[in-house]
């Protein structure tokens, strides 16, 4: 295939960005999006030109570290990880548009990186339980309903990669936030910071400047994980009944 790449570029963060055209030929639809990129970046690379930054790191759609906006869509027409978009959802002689997340919490660094440690404080505010250390403990000491565990799994699969701030018109992370305060808060080993997760989380959130939900639903359709709208009213339930028991 050869394909039209328009793609962002900005050499630091103070720096203007803009888009640059390039051309790329001999691409396989077996390719992932991101060996598309590495075919860019050996060519430029070769011309003596500075090659285009991007974010990946697993390749396997786990670590969450991937992160584009590609023809307007986070991560893609497919709702996966960049890195497990394949070329065969492209089609010979395409244009294709690759951005950053665009979210004023997601300050770009440089070309198509941005700097997603908003959500590593997020998870420092109370994304941890309290726990005994010495050997593990027997696997039926502490019994968890079955619809728990699922509950807390569907939210566990959380990658963190943020493609639910970048679809959302408001720059909103109420989709991350939620699902890391949902996955500890059902179990009862989250039991003893209930509470003060949910309540500490939320206000770092809103420190880091996201925006507010308006429950549009953009992130829950981007998520490459598939967690679901109903996770952010139920962390506004959290919420509310945490902030009731605090204030009795
Ligand atoms: S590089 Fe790890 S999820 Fe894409």
């Amino acid at each position: 295939m050869k394909l039209t790449l328009r793609v962002w570029r900005q050499k630091n963060a103070d720096a203007e960005g803009a888009m640059s055209t390039y051309e790329v030929d001999g691409i396989s639809q077996d390719m992932s999006f991101l060996e598309m990129l590495d075919t860019l970046n050996e060519e430029l690379i070769e011309g003596g030109d500075d090659p285009v930054a991007f974010d990946h790191d697993c390749r396997e759609g786990i670590c969450g570290a991937c992160s584009l906006v590609i023809n307007g869509d986070a991560h893609g027409p497919e709702r996966t990880t960049t890195c497990q978009l394949h070329m065969r959802s492209f089609k010979d002689g395409d244009t294709i548009d690759i951005e950053p997340w665009r979210a004023s919490a997601f300050p770009v660094i440089k070309d198509l990186v941005v700097d997603r440690s908003a959500f590593d404080r997020i998870i420092q505010a109370g994304g941890y339980i309290t726990a005994p250390t010495g050997t593990a403990p027997e696997a039926h000491a502490t019994p968890v309903p079955k619809p728990d565990a699922d509950f807390a799994f569907e939210h566990a699969e959380c990658i963190g990669c943020g493609a639910c701030v970048a679809a959302c018109p408001n720059g909103a992370a109420m989709l991350f936030t939620s699902a890391k305060i949902n996955h500890l808060n059902v179990l009862p080993q989250g039991a003893p910071e209930r509470e003060t997760r949910v309540l500490d989380m939320v206000a770092q959130m809103d420190d880091e400047g996201f925006g507010g939900c308006t429950l549009t639903g953009e992130c829950a359709t981007a998520c490459p994980k598939g967690i679901p709208l109903f996770s952010i009213t139920s962390m506004n339930k959290e919420w509310l009944r945490a902030n009731r028991k605090v204030s009795r």
